[in-house]
């Protein structure tokens, strides 16, 4: 959450603070502002999107230096005083942060016991902090890795000093942050994203490093003042992947990216009609007496299905576990555990909190995750990565990472199923492959769907019910739904609606079933019935041998593998019923797309 951007160099800083934070925007979108140096510092800040900050910069405005961030509001309200950058009270030192500093009230209560800060923020005690101590004397190198040395939580900052406009001191702990290499300048960001139009070579930053950035020359030390040599490294990103094109939204563009993403892991992760992953992930899960899978939001929901795979076809017992739950109510764990982690960004605090403690509990611990961003902060974490070549994934509705989630769980599945020695009686590459054909027509059916959800969510509530995999696709459809539309949605298991939830069910309510399992077929039109009954506006989807009339028939495609199919309607449904009612589906309300605080 929050992203940040800083630039030093020979040229006008003002297009890439502004090009940044627009690539940035999907991790939070509160308020947003840029300062640099200009003779004087200059601060330009304001709520809502970077386009009102867009319309404050003078045009003559220019910046050899500069930092900007975009907020995710975590510590006071969304206004333009609690907006980054935060100033020293002297003026002398800016600086923007993004993460949470947990001991802030701590520092407030010691160093600034009778002083009225300017903000409600727990960042602006951080630059206060540097203020004080180079108040004491020190330089300000000296004073920021003092302050560093009192913060507790997440950081990745950006300090500038008014009085040195070569300079830009950077560090991070838990929260992404990278430097971009450029010719006669050097560019900070959060992630790869805001600076892929202007550099595609960068350093990564770890935690606790504190880093030196000028226009020529990036000097990284650990905490003890060590010099670091590090290489650089260069991304699978192209500018070109992070624009629209001809779509009016990224949520559209993404879905519409499913099938081609089927078919780059169809690529990527079989040769020769075998499966190709790393031999040393297969004997880890195969030696595994309980799977553990972690996530949150969509990438949980993914796991549930992925769970099915492991228990119905490799027989391994797999629990599913929301990370923040995980991670302060560690459950029994078996003697021999393997944690699969599902998350698009690699980023998300809560699943690097888990990994945190799971390490400290037992070093020989093994840790896959499986994410869309190969330099991600998990996946250096973890002992194992398996990519989802999905490509950027830029709204903050999940779709197409989540159906290539659950595909790659599908494949690792299996793989450890055939070694352990499993009869398979399908071929789960030809499977896929009629997948993405089946998902291939389904987006050519947009308008018929797009009428469907016009008519269907006309209501404030919905719900979406299922059994067995099609009750995991339920939680996603909702989630989906409510996310981007607002609508207040609920995905339940079909047979316990009866139990309470039954109740709500008034005149017009939308219920969707989705039905891909013969053998669930008729418990779940059970369920349709009840409600229907009661008033509801019902739609079954299903398979198309299932289909009777009026429901809403998908391609026939393997049982098992239908959740991958069935969920590209609801995710449709979400759309049209969010851009329906004019709404900013590519940025909802309240969210951010990458979750980088716990
Ligand atoms: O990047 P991650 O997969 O770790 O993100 C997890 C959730 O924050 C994410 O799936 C969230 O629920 C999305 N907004 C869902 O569309």
């Amino acid at each position: 959450m929050c992203g940040i951007v800083g630039y030093v160099g020979n040229g006008n800083g003002v297009q890439f603070l502004i090009d940044g934070l627009n690539s940035l925007e999907y991790r939070g979108y509160d308020s947003c502002g840029i300062a640099g140096i200009n003779g004087e510092v200059k601060v330009l800040k304001t709520v809502g999107r970077i386009k009102n900050l867009e319309d404050l910069v003078p045009e003559d405005l220019e910046l050899s230096i500069g930092i900007g961030h975009t907020r995710w509001a975590t510590h006071g309200g969304v206004n333009t005083t609690n907006s980054h950058p935060h100033q020293s009270f002297n003026k002398r030192f800016t600086l923007v942060h993004n993460g949470v500093i947990e001991n802030f009230q701590e520092l407030k209560d010691r160093f600034f016991k009778n002083v009225n800060l300017v903000s409600e923020t727990d960042t602006e005690v951080i630059v206060q902090l540097v203020e004080l101590f180079s108040n004491e004397g020190l330089t300000t190198k000296e004073a920021f890795l003092k302050t560093i040395s009192k913060l507790q939580g997440s950081y990745a900052l950006c300090l500038i000093d008014s009085e040195d406009k070569n300079t830009i001191y950077v560090a991070k702990n838990k929260s992404p942050l990278l430097v971009g290499i450029g010719e006669d300048c050097n560019y900070v960001g959060s992630d790869a994203l805001a600076m892929i139009k202007y550099t595609n070579k960068f350093f990564e930053i770890n935690d606790k490093e504190i880093v030196t950035v000028t226009k020529n020359d990036v000097v990284i030390e650990n905490k003890f003042g060590e010099i670091i040599t590090r290489d650089t490294f260069t991304p699978d990103i192209k500018h070109g992947e992070i624009d629209k094109g001809v779509y009016p939204h990224y949520m559209i563009k993404e879905i519409d990216e499913q099938s081609s993403a089927m078919r780059n892991i169809l690529s990527k992760y079989f040769e020769d009609k075998k499966i190709s992953i790393d031999a040393e992930i297969v004997e880890k899960v195969k030696e595994a007496d309980r799977i553990y899978i972690i996530g949150c939001g969509t990438s949980y929901n993914a796991g549930l299905v992925g769970r099915h795979y492991f228990e119905k076809w490799a027989k391994i017992p797999t629990e599913v576990h929301l990370a923040s739950e995980f991670a302060y109510n560690v459950p029994l764990l078996s003697k021999k555990p393997m944690f699969i982690f599902l998350s698009q960004s690699g980023e998300t605090a809560d699943l690097r909190a888990v990994l945190t403690k799971m390490k400290e509990v037992d070093k020989d611990y093994k840790f896959l995750v499986l994410t869309n961003v190969s330099a991600s902060t998990l996946s250096r974490e973890c002992d194992y990565t398996l990519l989802l070549h999905a490509g950027v994934e830029i709204a903050v509705a999940s779709t197409k990472a989540y159906t290539s989630q659950i595909a790659i769980l599908s494949i690792l599945a299996y793989e450890v199923a055939t070694q352990i020695g499993r009869k398979m009686k399908f071929n789960l590459e030809k499977e896929l492959a009629v997948v993405t054909s089946a998902i291939d027509s389904i987006l050519d059916d947009k308008k018929t769907i797009k009428n469907i959800a016009n008519k269907l969510f006309t209501e404030r509530n919905a719900f979406y019910i299922g059994r067995g995999v099609d009750y995991y696709s339920a939680c996603e459809a909702s989630l989906k739904l409510k996310e981007v539309s607002y609508i207040q949605t609920e995905g339940f298991a079909g047979g316990e609606l009866k139990h309470g939830t039954i109740a709500l069910i008034e005149k017009n309510t939308p219920v969707v079933a989705l039905i891909t399992n013969t053998k669930l077929d008729l418990n779940t039109r059970s369920n349709i019935s009840e409600v229907a009954s009661r008033g509801a506006n019902t739609l079954v989807i299903t398979l198309e041998k299932l289909a009777r009339e009026n429901d809403y028939a998908i391609p026939n495609v393997h049982e098992d593998l239908a959740p991958i199919v069935s969920i590209v309607v609801t995710q449709l449904f979400a759309y049209y019923a969010a851009t329906g009612r004019g709404l900013d589906v590519d940025k909802p309300r309240n969210l951010a797309k990458s979750v980088t605080v716990e």
